[in-house]
């Protein structure tokens, strides 16, 4: 994910997680009395890598059926074309999509901003196209985080040329503070500090994007 200040990017580092803490078999939860809920990776696995909690699977799931009853009011009466931003979003897509009591359909884009230097340029390129003619079609793009805004700027501008009939953006997390470009939001679910967080897709070098909870994570990880 990206980093935090004035938008330089977070050096990818080693991180120091035990490979293990994914592969180990998971905790029994389910049967009588017990909960159905998908285990998942146990926060006190890696807690020595996190400094702080910001958001439970709890709280990120009562946000996401708020925005979801949000959603299913505003597009009541269309088609809805939920466009996810791989790889990020992929957590919130898939939560989102089945809070939703209306169909929709669903689509990605992966890309890639240009240049090899740690701060990001704003320019992307497409590493995935979609692949649904979005023309005449509602399109709310799906974001895991909007951190400088640079990325979505340009996406934004690239989809609205394809000339959808209307093209909005949910994210679950935004930086305010970090924000560079300004862009229209229509669903938050949260703005966060400045700070580099891990988990429900965000990512450092590739891991933690499969914690439930939301965390910021220790200085020690990436320094
Ligand atoms: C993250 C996130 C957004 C982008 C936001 O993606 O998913 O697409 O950064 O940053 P910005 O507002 O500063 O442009 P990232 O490039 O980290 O890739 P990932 O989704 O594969 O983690």
């Amino acid at each position: 994910m990206t980093g935090e200040g004035d938008g330089e990017r977070f050096p990818r580092r080693p991180h120091r997680v035990d490979r293990s803490v994914c592969g180990n078999p998971a905790p029994v939860r389910s049967g009588p009395g017990r909960s159905s809920r998908l285990p998942g990776v146990d926060l006190a696995d890696v807690t020595d890598d996190l400094t702080r909690v910001l958001y439970t699977r709890e709280d990120i799931d009562a946000r996401l059926a708020e925005l979801a009853g949000q959603i299913d009011a505003d597009y009541a009466d269309k088609d809805l074309l939920l466009v996810g931003v791989l790889n990020g979003a992929v957590m919130v897509m898939a939560d989102l999509s089945r809070a939703l009591t209306s169909h929709c359909e669903m689509d990605w884009m992966a890309i890639s901003s240009y240049g090899a230097g740690t701060k990001s340029s704003g320019v992307v390129r497409i590493l995935k196209d979609l692949n649904t003619d979005i023309a005449g079609r509602h399109v709310l793009v799906v974001e895991d985080i909007i951190d400088t805004g640079l990325t979505l700027t340009y996406l934004l501008s690239n989809l609205e040329s394809r000339g959808p009939a209307s093209l909005e953006i949910m994210t679950m997390f935004r930086k305010p503070e970090a924000l560079e470009n300004r862009v229209d939001v229509r669903y938050v679910g949260y703005d966060i500090p400045n700070e580099f967080v891990v988990g429900y897709g965000l990512d450092f070098d590739g891991r933690y994007r499969n914690l439930r909870s939301v965390a910021t994570l220790a200085p020690h990880v990436y320094r």
